[in-house]
């Protein structure tokens, strides 16, 4: 399911050269739900941003479904994210402007997607996330651990292989966590889908099928990779910023939301790099969001239902 071999990044701080990931060699089977631990700025969110084809990594390779992502263009990554990869935040990153249904329904409209069946399909996810009956409320309404039931349905319209959650109890009280790592074990068992999640908390890590543990930019005790054929994907241009412009009214409002303590799972957002990470996670979010040339929200979708 995911194969990465070697894979190095290196960031560049003044004239100092800054190695995070320095060789990361680790295979995820279709399935798994790994937990993906280690210590603050240890380059965990590195390694999910070269997973999700945001970022790209400097030497090694990351195949995804037999994709190798590590030879795509931008325009093809932002594709297969868009297509194949759910992505789930520490601070939810809903838009503001649109409602949980609306939130829900978007990664499949800016693929273009303009069945019928669509709607049916938000509104039986926001069923199994309960929260059916929230749909029309705008996310300032809901509470964290609401937020993130929303985040978690809309990183499933597009049928995901893979999510990647960076975090996601990481805002939340300990109960309200409790129930979102309970969520994503029924999505895994339910759809089949592949899960890494980075995570500080022990629950979190209790709740996954392995843990991998990234030390000094390399996975501790993983196992060696395999070598498979790469295959060549897609070609193109796809315009990124209109949709998002057009559907975000406001930036999204990081750590906004009552639940916003958790003694034993300290946020990484008042750090440096913390603050760096979320930025790039709202990048993450807008790319991930859209990638079709026609990727505008319909008219028609303004706020009606
Ligand atoms: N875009 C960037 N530019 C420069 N340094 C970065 C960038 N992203 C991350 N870093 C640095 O890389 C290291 C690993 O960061 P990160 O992957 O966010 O760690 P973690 O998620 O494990 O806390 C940190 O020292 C961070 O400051
Ligand atoms: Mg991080």
């Amino acid at each position: 399911m995911i194969r990465i071999a070697g894979l190095k990044k290196s960031f560049q701080d003044g004239d100092q050269r800054h190695d995070v990931l320095c060789g990361v060699d680790l295979d995820i089977a279709a399935g798994d739900f790994v937990a993906l631990v280690g210590r603050s700025g240890s380059g965990k969110s590195t390694l999910l941003h070269c997973l999700a084809g945001i970022e790209c990594a400097d030497a090694g390779t990351i195949h995804i479904e037999e994709v190798e992502i590590t030879s795509l263009d931008e325009a093809a990554r932002t594709r297969l994210r868009r297509d194949r990869i759910g992505i789930v935040f520490q601070f939810f990153h809903l838009l503001p402007g649109l409602t949980v249904l609306e939130n829900v329904e978007l990664p499949a409209q800016l693929r273009g997607d303009r069945s019928t069946e669509l709607r049916a399909r938000a509104e039986a996810l926001l069923e199994e996330v309960q929260l059916g009956e929230r749909k029309l409320h705008f996310p300032d309404r809901l509470s964290g651990g609401e937020q993130q039931r929303v985040a978690i349905a809309r990183a499933l319209i597009n049928d995901p292989a893979l999510i990647l959650a960076d975090e996601p109890t990481g805002n939340l009280d300990a109960e309200t966590a409790d129930a979102i790592l309970d969520l994503f074990r029924r999505i895994r068992e339910k759809h089949g889908v592949t899960i890494l999640m980075v995570t500080h908390s022990a629950a979190a890590a209790a709740v996954a099928t392995r843990t991998a543990r990234l030390v000094e930019g390399i996975i501790e005790g993983a196992t060696p990779p395999q070598v498979i054929e790469g295959t060549d994907e897609g070609e193109g241009a796809d315009e990124i910023a209109e949709a998002v412009d057009e559907a975000i009214d406001e930036p999204p409002e990081e750590g906004a939301g009552e639940e916003a303590e958790e003694a034993e799972t300290p946020s990484t957002s008042d750090t440096p790099g913390g603050v760096r990470a979320s930025a790039r996670a709202t990048e993450l979010l807008n790319h991930a969001a859209t990638g079709t040339e026609d990727a505008t929200v319909p008219e028609d979708s303004e706020k009606d239902s």
